[in-house]
């Protein structure tokens, strides 16, 4: 999700650039900047639609090494947006391991049709018919804001599905006052972070030059642009209501997860990531220096070095709790 002032209500579809380079620019923080050139994914643009009786159609596609004997990796972007946004991610990946990419329903090339309301609860179970269809029984997942909710969501509730989830820039209360007082780390003993999210050790990143009308824009790539706009009303209104989660919805999961989020992200506060790191059995946190919510983007050099590195841990028998 992306709060409720963000934003830049936009299309996010920045664009990002195949020459984006990570080095520092020292003139603007790193965690406002903007990555904008053009988004491609390796092949990615050779996508397909998975035509779902329901009436959804959902754009995907799959690449990679075939071959590989790793776990594939399902990325799922966030809300408003479409599968480029992921393309640091999705093109590292497929050089050691199948890749698979959707776009949300009704959001990037996947039309606004058969529904009306957005659930995070049909997102998953989207996924799940798209890994069916592909016959693929367990992926990883990585996932971003609303795809990194939907990651969660699929650990709860498919869990024999899915081996781990990288969790960025997640919130498990719409309403991210919640669980406030009650948060575990923030109020915990040892804690002493009792800060104010909107005012403390924050700076806001003033940058929002979204491009809603370029190639990867809703308006260019939807088969439905004339409901881009319901379709950012119809996700901000999610946004405003869901998850509603708590620790027993967190302690369905039983999978490795490590909660991602950036030191400077404004969209999700850190008390949601420290409530969902502190609740999910066993998640480790990350939190991302001198990035925001779009750190992804921002930084995928440290980005890509943590996923991989999470990808590839070994995690079974480690846990007794781990399957
Ligand atoms: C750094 O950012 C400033 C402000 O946006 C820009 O004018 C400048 O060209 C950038 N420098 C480099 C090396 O990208
Ligand atoms: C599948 O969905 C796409 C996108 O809406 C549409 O263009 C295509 O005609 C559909 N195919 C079938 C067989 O319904
Ligand atoms: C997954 O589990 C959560 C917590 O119990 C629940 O709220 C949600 O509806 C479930 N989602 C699906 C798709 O079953
Ligand atoms: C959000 O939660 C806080 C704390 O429980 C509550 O005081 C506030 O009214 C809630 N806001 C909304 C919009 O529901
Ligand atoms: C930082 O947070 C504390 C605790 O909520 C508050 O008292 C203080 O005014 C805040 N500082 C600034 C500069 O906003």
């Amino acid at each position: 999700m992306f709060g409720l002032f963000l934003l830049l209500s936009a299309v996010i579809v920045a664009g990002l650039g195949k020459g984006l380079s990570s080095a520092w620019n020292a003139t603007v923080p790193r965690w406002e900047w903007d990555p904008d050139s053009e988004p491609f994914i390796d092949g990615g643009d050779n996508g397909q639609y998975l035509n779902l009786s329901s009436g959804i159609d959902l754009w995907y596609t799959i690449f990679g090494k075939e071959t590989s004997k790793k776990t594939p990796v399902l990325i799922l972007h966030g809300g408003q947006g479409q599968s480029n946004q992921m393309y640091h991610q999705a093109n590292a990946l497929a050089k050691t391991r199948q890749v698979i990419l959707q776009d949300t329903r009704g959001q990037g090339r996947s039309p606004y049709t058969s529904f009306t309301n957005f659930h995070y609860d049909d997102f998953t179970r989207d996924a799940i018919a798209l890994l069916d269809h592909l016959q693929i029984p367990l992926v990883a997942v990585v996932g971003w804001s609303d795809g990194a909710i939907t990651g969660l969501d699929l650990a709860m509730n498919y869990s024999s599905r899915i081996e781990r989830v990288f969790a960025h820039g997640a919130n498990l209360q719409a309403n991210m006052s919640i669980p406030g007082l009650n948060d575990p780390i923030i109020n915990s003993g040892s804690g002493s972070l009792n800060s104010d999210f909107k005012t403390n050790g924050t700076t806001y990143s003033t940058h929002s030059k979204r491009d809603a009308s370029g190639p990867y824009s809703c308006q260019t790539l939807s088969p439905t642009p004339q409901k881009c706009k319901v379709m950012e009303q119809g996700v901000s209104k999610m946004w405003r209501t869901e998850p509603t989660w708590g620790p027993q919805a967190m302690l369905k999961i039983t999978c490795p997860v490590w909660i991602v989020d950036g030191d400077h992200d404004i969209e999700v506060e850190r008390n949601q990531a420290d409530a969902l790191a502190a609740w999910i059995p066993f998640a480790g946190q990350l939190i991302l220096p001198q990035t925001g919510h779009f750190a992804l983007l921002q930084d995928p050099k440290l980005f890509n070095f943590a996923l991989e590195y999470f990808l590839d841990m070994e995690f079974r028998g480690q846990l007794p709790y781990y399957r």
